[in-house]
C-alpha cells in the first residue's frame, strides 16, 4: 500500500534479536542489555506480522539483528517467511562470522542473498572496530555465502574518517576480481563516540579512486560505480549527504514487536498481540505514520531514533 506521500511500501526489515557476537563501535557503543525470552516476538508471531504485511503489498523481507544468526533457529524463521504468499525475496544482513556454518542451510531455506558487514581488511583494525572480532571468520563467511549461491553478494563498509578511509582503494580493488557489490555507507550519528572527522561524505570514495565510472541506476538506495575492468560494483550509500527519504519504501519491526515507520524517528507502534483485521489496521497506521523525511543528520545533529542500531538492525 501507499503512504501519505505516495510511496509504495514493499519492504519490511525485521530485527530478530538485539544480541550480537560482535560489538561494533558505531552500533553498540555501550554494550548490550539482554532481553528476556518472553519479551521477544516468537517466530510464529513474526511470521503472522510478515504475512499481514505481505497482504498489504510487502514483497521483500530483510532479517537483521543484532546479529540474526545468533538467534537459535534463525534458519527455520527464514524458511517460514520464504513460504509466505507474496514474499518474493528474503535477504539477511549479517556480520558473516557465523555464515561458514549456516550459508548452505539459509540457501536451502529460501534465502535469496545476504549483506555482510566488513569495515576493515586489516585483522587488528577489524578487531578494534568490532570489539574483538576475527577478520578470518568474516572472510570465511563471505566465501561460504558465495559458494552457497547467496548472491549477488553485497558487502557493507561503514566509512569512518581517520579509521578506514585509508583502505578505500583496497576495498575498491576487491571489486576488480570479485563479483560483489561493495557498499560504502556514511556513518550515521546513532550515539557512537565519534568526532566530526569520522563523518565522511560518500563522494570521498570518488576522490580517492577517480577511475570509478558511474553505472546506470537500478532503483536501490546506492549510487553505483565500477572499475573499468571490474567484475563487481561499488555502491555509495549516503544517508547524510543525500538522504533517500523520497524513495523510502520500508517499514521496520523490532524484536520486541514495535513497528518503526522511520529509522530516525522515535515514533513506534506496538503491534504485538494484534491479529486479523486489527493487525492489518495497525500496519496501515504505521505505514501512514511515515514522515515525509527525517531531520538533519550530521555530527552535531544525532539521529532521533531513540535506540542504538543493534535494536533496529540498520
Ligand atoms: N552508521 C552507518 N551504518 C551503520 N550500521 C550499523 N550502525 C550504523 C551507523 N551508525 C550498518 C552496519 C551493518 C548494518 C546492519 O548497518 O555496518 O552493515
Ligand atoms: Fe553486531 Fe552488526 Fe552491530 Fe556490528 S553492526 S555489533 S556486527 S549488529
Amino acid at each position: 500500500m501507499k503512504d501519505q506521500f505516495d510511496r509504495e511500501i514493499t519492504y519490511l526489515r525485521i530485527s530478530v534479536t538485539d544480541l550480537c557476537n560482535l560489538r561494533c563501535k558505531y552500533c553498540m557503543p555501550d554494550g548490550v542489555c539482554q532481553k528476556r525470552h518472553e519479551d521477544i516476538l516468537s517466530f510464529e508471531e513474526i511470521a503472522e506480522i510478515a504475512s499481514a504485511a505481505a497482504q498489504l503489498g510487502v514483497r521483500k523481507v530483510r532479517i537483521t539483528g543484532g546479529e540474526p544468526l545468533v538467534r537459535r533457529g534463525c534458519v527455520d524463521l527464514c524458511r517460514m517467511i520464504a513460504q509466505i504468499p507474496g514474499i518474493e525475496e528474503i535477504d539477511l544482513t549479517t556480520n558473516g562470522t557465523l555464515l561458514d556454518r549456516y550459508a548452505k542451510d539459509l540457501k536451502a531455506a529460501g534465502v535469496t542473498r545476504v549483506n555482510i558487514s566488513i569495515d576493515s581488511l586489516d585483522p587488528a583494525k577489524y578487531r578494534a572496530i568490532t570489539g574483538g572480532g576475527e577478520l578470518s571468520a568474516a572472510l570465511a563467511g563471505i566465501r561460504a555465502a558465495q559458494e552457497a549461491g547467496l548472491i549477488p553478494l553485497k558487502l557493507n563498509t561503514v566509512l569512518i574518517g581517520g579509521f578506514n578511509d585509508d583502505e578505500i582503494p583496497a576495498f575498491v580493488k576487491l571489486t576488480r576480481t570479485e563479483p560483489v557489490e561493495l557498499r560504502f555507507i556514511e556513518l550515521m550519528p546513532m550515539g557512537g563516540h565519534f568526532g566530526p572527522e569520522a563523518y565522511l561524505p560518500g563522494d570521498t570514495v570518488l576522490e580517492r579512486v577517480p577511475a570509478l565510472e558511474p553505472v546506470p541506476h537500478n532503483g536501490g538506495v546506492a549510487r553505483l560505480y565500477r572499475l573499468p575492468d571490474g567484475k563487481g560494483r561499488v555502491g555509495l550509500i549516503s544517508p547524510l549527504s543525500r538522504h533517500f527519504c523520497a524513495s523510502c519504501n520500508r517499514l521496520r519491526l523490532t524484536s520486541e514487536g514495535h513497528l518503526k515507520p522511520c529509522l530516525h524517528s522515535d515514533r513506534e507502534i506496538y503491534v504485538r498481540g494484534k491479529h486479523g483485521e486489527e493487525l492489518l489496521e495497525t500496519l496501515r497506521q504505521a505505514i501512514y505514520a511515515k514522515p515525509r523525511m527525517h531531520g538533519v543528520l550530521d555530527a552535531e545533529h544525532p539521529s532521533g531514533a531513540g535506540r542504538t542500531m543493534n535494536t533496529i538492525g540498520g
